[in-house]
Formats: structure tokens, sequence, C-alpha cells
């Protein structure tokens, strides 16, 4: 558990159960284990998502009038003061399951930022951002970043988060053990609130 004693969230992006990018969270999540800590993992494969409709109904009632699984994701977000995201790169931009995960939490930008109802938490929120992609190319992580960066926005956590990128993984097999490794101290790291602010973009 961390000092709120609330479990940190890992939200998992990928349609793939049991993909590159799980691999890499569950590796995060042995190493806050490993440093004391608690790990609630969500994942948006399999899930019924509808995407956002746009039709500004949570700007006026502070609730998305879609009625579907992303009532989950809104429990789990509302509580949390620690989240991991783990995604693949799709066309350079987060997968369709994942981005309507991230396009539905528009209802927490609504309650600060249209209904003025500022979020205020136990302890400073803080997130994190873990990324595969299978290239090498050298912007491949640009679109999911400031993705990023807005939807800690939208949440109310900070806009400065540490980012873990690696490239040239399609598949969980390609994974080089050294990198795992260093993700389990991520865990650790981020569990114990000494991972800095910064962004750890490997390549
Ligand atoms: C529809 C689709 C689009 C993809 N687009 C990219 C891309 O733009 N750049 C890239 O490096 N990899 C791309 N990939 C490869 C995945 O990022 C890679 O295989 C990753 O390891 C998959 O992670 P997952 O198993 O967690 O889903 C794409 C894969 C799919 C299925």
């Amino acid at each position: 558990m961390t000092a709120d004693n609330q479990p940190i969230l890992g939200l998992h992006l990928s349609p793939r159960p049991d993909g590159s990018s799980r691999l890499l969270l569950d590796r995060f999540q042995k190493g806050v284990i490993a440093a004391g800590g608690a790990m609630d993992i969500l994942a948006a494969s399999g899930r019924n998502i509808e995407g956002c409709r746009g039709c500004g109904d949570c700007y006026v009632l502070g609730e998305c009038v879609i009625q579907d699984d992303m009532n989950i994701f809104y429990e789990a977000v509302a509580k949390a003061t620690r989240i991991v995201v783990s995604t693949p790169v799709f066309f350079y931009g987060v997968p369709a399951i994942g981005k309507a995960v991230i396009d539905r939490l528009q209802v927490f930008w609504s309650r600060i930022y249209k209904l003025n109802q500022k979020r205020s938490f136990p302890r400073e929120p803080k997130g994190m951002v873990l990324a595969v992609g299978a290239t090498r190319g050298k912007d491949l992580f640009i679109p999911i970043k400031l993705c990023a960066k807005y939807l800690f926005d939208a949440i109310g956590f900070p806009r400065k988060f540490p980012f873990a990128g690696y490239r040239r993984i399609e598949e969980p097999k390609d994974w080089p053990l050294d990198q795992l490794d260093e993700v389990e101290g991520y865990g650790r790291a981020f569990a114990s609130d000494t991972l800095d602010l910064i962004d750890v973009d490997n390549v």
C-alpha cells in the first residue's frame, strides 16, 4: 500500500491482454511489491468501452452519460494518487481501446475546468508512463508523451512524469532481460517515491 493506503493503479492500454506492454507492467508491479507496495492493474483489453461522444453532457453533469465498463476506471482513477500507464505504440499513438479510456476521462477535466471542482488529494499525486514499440524511430514516443501529459493534467495530476520507452519489441519474447530488470527497478523506485520526475527514455 502507498502512504494513503491506496494501491498504485496500473492502467494497461493494449488490446492484447498478454502482450509486450503487459509484461512491462507486470515487471514494474514486481518491483512495487519488492519495495513493500501494492499495485492493482486495470486492463482496457476485452472491455466494453465506447469512445467519447463529445456530447458535452459531462461539462454540466460532471458525469459521463454512457453506461459501460468505463465505470470501473472512473472509480479507480478517482481513488488513486499513484498511476502508472503502460501502452504499446500503435501508429505512433495509443491503441484505440486505450485512447477510448483516455478520452472518457474527460469527465475529470470537466469537473476541474468546467465545474470548478478542484481535486484535493491526500498527498501529491504522481503519474508514470511505460511504452513499447516495434520500431526504432527517434520520435516514436513523442505523441504518447504529449497525450499522457494532458491526460495527467485532465485528472488533476502534475503534467511532469517519469517516462520509460522501449524500442524494437514486437512480442513479449523480444524483451532483453536487462530492460525488464530496469523496469522492475523503476517499480521499486516509484513505490518508494524515489523516482525523479525526469524523462527516462531508453533506446
Ligand atoms: C495496429 C498496430 C500498429 C502499430 N504501430 C506501430 C508503430 O507505429 N510504431 C511501432 O514502433 N510499432 C507499432 N506497432 C507494434 C507494437 O507497438 C508492438 O508489437 C508492441 O510490442 C505491441 O505491444 P502489446 O503486445 O502490448 O500490444 C503496431 C502494432 C499494431 C498491431
